[in-house]
C-alpha cells in the first residue's frame, strides 16, 4: 500500500483500494477455512479515538485487532477533547509515540488531517463530518460480493449528500460504478466536493447524476443506498430535516423504481420509519447486515496493510 494514512478515498489511489480488497478476500477465505489468521499485529496496539458514539466502527476495529493478534485502546470524549486540552499537533506527536496505528472518529474533518500530519504512525479516518471512507470500503466490497463487479452497475443514494454519500461517490469514481444522488435541493454536493470528485475518476464507466426526483434517479439502479437524514452533530436540525426529507423514505413503493431485486444498503444505525421502512430493513433485498459484517473484513485488511509500512 502506497499511502501512509487512510483519511479519505480521494487521497487513496486506486491501486491501494484494490490491494485492500485483495487482502480482504484472502483473509476472509482463510478465516472461514482455518478459523485463524497469523499473528500479523502481534505486540501492536491500535489507539481508537471517539468524539462521537459508535457500535460498528468501535467493535469491528477492536475485533480486527484481536483477530490479527494485537490489542486496542479506546479513548473516549473525556480523554480525547481534540484541540481543547492540548494542541492537535502535540496530541498526534505524543499518541503516535505509544501506539502503532490510530483510528479517529471526529466532528471536524481537519482534525483527522492534522492528526495524520503530526503522527509517526498510520492514521485511519473512522468518520468525520466530511467523509466516512471505511464505510465506503465495506459497501463497495459488499457490492462486489453480490454482483461480482462494479463496472456497469449503478448505485442510487437516496437522501442527504452527507459524509457517507461523499465517500461512496469518490469510491464509485475510482471503481467505475455509476452514482446517483437523489435528495431535496440544497442538500446535495457542493462545488468543492465536485471538484475533488473529478480528481478521483479512474474509470470511464463512472458517471454522476444529481437531482431531487428519487423515482427518476432510481431507474436502472442495482444498489439503493440510504442513510439518516440528520447526521451526528446535526441534532438541532433533526425536526426540520424530517419534513424536507419525507418524500425520500426508502420503502417498498419507492423500491419499485429501481431494478427488481436491487440490493438495499444502509451504513446503519438506521432510523426505522424515517429514511427507511421496516418492511425494507426486514425484507428480502436488505443487504445492510452483510454490509455491517464487511466493515470488519475490510478494516482488518486495511490495518494489515498499513502496519506493514
Ligand atoms: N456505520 C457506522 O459507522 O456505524 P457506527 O456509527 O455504529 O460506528
Ligand atoms: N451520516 C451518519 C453516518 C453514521 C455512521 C453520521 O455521520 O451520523
Amino acid at each position: 500500500m502506497k499511502s501512509k494514512h487512510f483519511v479519505s478515498i480521494a487521497t487513496t489511489p486506486l491501486e491501494d483500494v484494490l490491494e485492500i480488497f485483495d487482502t480482504t478476500e484472502r483473509q476472509k477465505r482463510t478465516l472461514a477455512t482455518d478459523g485463524l489468521l497469523g499473528p500479523i499485529a502481534y505486540g501492536k496496539t491500535l489507539g481508537m479515538l471517539f468524539e462521537k458514539p459508535s457500535l460498528r466502527t468501535r467493535v469491528s476495529f477492536e475485533v480486527a485487532m484481536t483477530q490479527l493478534g494485537g490489542r486496542s485502546i479506546f479513548l473516549g470524549q473525556n480523554e480525547v477533547q481534540l484541540g481543547g486540552r492540548e494542541a492537535m499537533c502535540d496530541f498526534g506527536r505524543v499518541l503516535s509515540r505509544y501506539v502503532d496505528i490510530i483510528m479517529a472518529r471526529v466532528f471536524k474533518h481537519h482534525h483527522v488531517e492534522e492528526l495524520a500530519a503530526n503522527s509517526r504512525v498510520p492514521v485511519i479516518n473512522g468518520l468525520s463530518d466530511y467523509s466516512h471512507p471505511c464505510q465506503a470500503l465495506a459497501d463497495l466490497w459488499t457490492v462486489k460480493e453480490r454482483y461480482g463487479k462494479w463496472e456497469g452497475l449503478k448505485m442510487t443514494f437516496v437522501g442527504d449528500g452527507n459524509n457517507v454519500a461523499r465517500s461512496l461517490g469518490f469510491l464509485c469514481a475510482r471503481l467505475g460504478m455509476k452514482f446517483a444522488l437523489a435528495g431535496p435541493s440544497g442538500y446535495g454536493f457542493d462545488d468543492a466536493y465536485l471538484k475533488t470528485l473529478d480528481t478521483c475518476v479512474d474509470n470511464s464507466n463512472f458517471s454522476l447524476e444529481v437531482g431531487s426526483d428519487p423515482k427518476k434517479l432510481l431507474k436502472g439502479a442495482d444498489v439503493v443506498y440510504t442513510d439518516v437524514w440528520a447526521s451526528m452533530g446535526q441534532e438541532a436540525e433533526k425536526e426540520a430535516r424530517k419534513k424536507v426529507f419525507l418524500p425520500y423514505q426508502v420503502n417498498n413503493a419507492l423500491l419499485k423504481s429501481a431494478k427488481p431485486g436491487a440490493l438495499v444498503l444502509h451504513c446503519l444505525p438506521a432510523h426505522r420509519g424515517e429514511e427507511i421502512a421496516d418492511a425494507v430493513m426486514d425484507g428480502p433485498q436488505a443487504g445492510m447486515y452483510d454490509q455491517a459484517e464487511n466493515r470488519l473484513h475490510t478494516e482488518r485488511a486495511l490495518i494489515t496493510l498499513l502496519l506493514k509500512k
